[in-house]
């Protein structure tokens, strides 16, 4: 049985205990955040950790992001917290930022996938926030079957989890629309895992210099550190195909790539920012926030609509745009076409 809470006028107290309850039985709950939206359950509770691995298909050894309502709550699930955790917390938090730092005991295994550090954020959505206070630190992957598109919307969770979970929290649709910057502090250099809804030029602005791990460009080595890198992502049924390079050229290649795949009698969706004729189209706005906000979105509706190929226009990699093309890059399984 799966309730869907509707807060999509904003966050209901009486609503929110419900679902606090939920949380400390063990139970799994969907709540929004302004990323995507996360499949919680209690972080400490070894048993419920392990039934989100087994709710997503998700592979064990690949560890959940612990969500937090207070910077206090970071004390308890973190053996040393570095000057810069500190400075970043205090400058983003609440917000799309995710920081790796050594782990307590007290954290399950299950949650930190066996490693020896923890991975924890505070979401900016205020039913998220309300639920933590409600509850305790939550455990939340985002709420998709593993490999699938991230949901931004609670009917693309339903979607994926009806009938299998407790409860959905409708907060309607997410703001930011990929997934936090997870950046790792627990080791000698801060290490940039995962870009996300937080640039990456705007934490070395506080921060100085990150480096980015090697896996982040596609590149599989020493996958240890996050072993999200390896595994398949975002993947809907359709072939993805990015087309990267100079706008004019990308805008003559799609066009003709659009062509090329109708006359084998396929059909061809396209998603981008300007507008293309194809079998079916998604508009994913003008600016990068737009492209972040609609990215997932726009996957998840193409593959609805039937298409066989779903081609995307590249964007530039600065600012969200850096996330945008990992996450396009990845369910396109790499295949890229330079224009
Ligand atoms: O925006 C987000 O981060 C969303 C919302 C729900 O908060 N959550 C999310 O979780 O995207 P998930 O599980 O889909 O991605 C978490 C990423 C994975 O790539 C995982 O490998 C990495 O964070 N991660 C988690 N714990 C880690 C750790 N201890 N060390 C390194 N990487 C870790
Ligand atoms: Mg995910």
């Amino acid at each position: 049985m799966t309730v869907v809470i509707n807060m999509r006028e904003g966050v209901d107290e009486r609503k929110v205990k419900i679902a606090a309850r939920f949380i400390l039985e063990g139970k799994l709950v969907a709540f929004p955040t302004e990323t995507v939206y996360g499949l919680g359950a209690d972080a400490l509770n070894e048993e419920a950790a392990r039934r989100i691995f087994q709710a997503k298909g998700r592979p064990a050894d690949n560890p959940l992001i612990v969500h937090i309502a207070e910077f206090e709550d970071l004390k308890r699930l973190a053996r040393e917290i570095p000057d810069e955790a500190r400075l970043l917390a205090e400058r983003f938090w609440p917000g799309p930022l995710t920081m790796v730092l050594p782990r307590r005991e007290e954290v399950p295994d299950v949650t930190t996938g066996g490693l020896d550090t923890v991975a924890v954020r505070m979401p900016a959505h205020p039913i998220a926030l309300a639920l933590i206070k409600a509850s305790t630190p939550i455990a939340a992957p985002s709420a998709n079957i593993s490999g699938k598109p991230s949901p931004t919307l609670a009917e693309h969770v339903v979607d994926d989890f009806y009938g299998k979970i407790e409860a959905i929290i409708d907060g309607g649709e997410t703001n930011i629309g990929v997934e936090s910057t997870v950046i790792d502090l627990s080791s000698e250099r801060p290490t940039l895992l995962r870009p996300g809804g937080l640039p990456l030029e705007e934490i070395e602005a506080v921060i100085g210099p990150v480096e980015i791990h090697p896996a982040v460009r596609g590149k599989l080595v020493d996958v240890a550190r996050s072993p999200g890198m390896k595994y398949k992502h975002y993947s809907p049924n359709a072939q993805v195909i990015v087309v990267e390079g100079p706008r004019e050229r990308v805008r003559q290649k799609i066009a003709e790539l659009v062509k090329e795949y109708r006359s084998k009698g396929l059909r061809v969706g396209v998603m981008a920012t300007e507008e293309y004729e194809a079998d079916e189209f998604f508009h994913l706005g003008r600016t990068e926030e737009d492209v972040a906000r609609n990215l997932f979105r726009a996957l998840r509706e193409l593959d609805k609509r039937g298409v066989d190929i779903i081609i995307a226009e590249g964007i530039e990699e600065r600012g969200l745009g850096f996330a945008v093309m990992n996450r396009l890059r990845k369910a396109a399984g790499y295949r890229i076409v330079w224009a």
